[in-house]
């Protein structure tokens, strides 16, 4: 057998074939385990011994252009492969390769946007405050002494020996740092994390999120106060809504209370509404007199409302969320539905 004729052969052969699976099939005839080159090397012990050497040299050659000659025909079917998807007629090279994958906004923070746009039209400026609080603006500053009940209620995390620093347990305490800062008439909102000390379960948190209201000018009144809130309801769902005021008791405000809106998912009573057809919205009342004073301004000459809106609780409502803590365990399966 001539070595050379039968590289000749193969290369024609290899040139021949229109796919992978026949260059495989001549692959394993010329350079497999019971192939033509194998033959070529098994022969060698039955050679004179001179001849060996150079036997065995040739046949390795042989192997070596055989692989070569396999593997340009590869990728020479590769690229014809290639350049016929290319004029087929759904190829289109102007697409745009896959994006890398976005997150989004966190619902909280898509309605807490919103309401501080919806406020800003309402001429509202937007503060912000510290959620490690002193407790003299948590507490002391808003009517709610040492010893008072309220404290009870509002159970937070003490960030000292003293007892002077605390998460903050609502987003009141901005409503004093507002009234130090600036002169009436104003009005500002705050939304913002706060912090209790709770046994969580479906519908508590020991963090979530509120938005406080406060407005300071002359002759404030309930009126006022139960206008900004239909607006308020308006931006909300996107209709208006009637509301009514229950009496409610927080030391920060006097009167006090409970607003509720009519149910905005029913007409005679629903799951949301628990079959009485109102909602409960938000606590809110016109600033006490103490309360003002704790942050500078005269009673006598000026009046306020405050509202404390829980946002987390405005989300799940408005998403049909069952459970508070969905919210911030950070679970992509919850999160990717916004
Ligand atoms: N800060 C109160 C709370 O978290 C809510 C509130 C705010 C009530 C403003 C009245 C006025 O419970």
């Amino acid at each position: 057998m001539d070595p050379e004729q039968t590289l000749e052969e193969a290369r024609t052969r290899i040139l021949a074939c229109a796919d992978a699976s026949a260059l495989k099939d001549i692959e394993r005839e010329y350079v497999g385990k019971k192939g033509v080159v194998a033959a070529m090397l098994a022969s060698i012990p039955g050679l004179a011994p001179e001849d060996r050497k150079e036997h065995g040299q040739r046949a390795n050659r042989l192997k070596q252009s055989i692989l070569e000659a396999l593997s340009d025909r590869r990728e020479g079917l590769a690229r014809q492969e290639l350049d016929r998807a290319r004029r087929a007629d759904d190829f289109d090279p102007t697409l745009p390769p896959p994006r890398p994958e976005r997150g989004s906004l966190h619902p909280i923070t898509q309605v807490t946007r919103e309401l501080e746009d919806l406020f800003v039209s309402m001429g509202y400026e937007v503060l912000d405050g510290p959620e490690v609080e002193l407790d003299l603006y948590n507490f002391e500053a808003l009517n709610i002494t040492k010893d008072h009940p309220a404290r009870d209620s509002q159970d937070t995390f003490y960030c000292d020996e003293e007892g002077q620093l605390v998460l903050r347990t609502h987003t009141s305490p901005v409503q004093i740092r507002a009234m130090e800062g600036r002169k009436p008439p104003f009005r500002v909102i705050a939304p913002g994390r706060v912090f209790r000390q709770e046994t969580t379960d479906a519908s508590h948190d020991h963090t979530f999120y509120q938005m406080e209201g406060l407005v300071v000018g002359e002759n404030i009144s309930v009126a006022h106060l139960i206008g900004a809130m239909k607006t308020l309801l308006r931006g909300i769902f996107g209709r208006d809504l009637d509301v009514r005021l229950r009496p409610g008791h927080f030391p920060f405000v006097e009167p006090g209370f409970e607003l509720d809106a009519r149910c905005p998912f029913c007409e005679n009573g629903c799951r949301v509404c628990k079959n009485t057809t109102w909602i409960e919205l938000l606590p809110c009342g016109l600033t006490h007199p103490n309360v003002l004073r704790a942050g500078g301004i005269d009673p006598e000459r000026w009046s306020g409302f405050a509202f404390g809106l829980g946002l987390s609780r405005l989300v799940m409502l408005r998403h049909n969320i069952d459970d508070v803590r969905h919210l911030l365990d950070g679970d992509l399966r919850f999160l990717e539905q916004f």
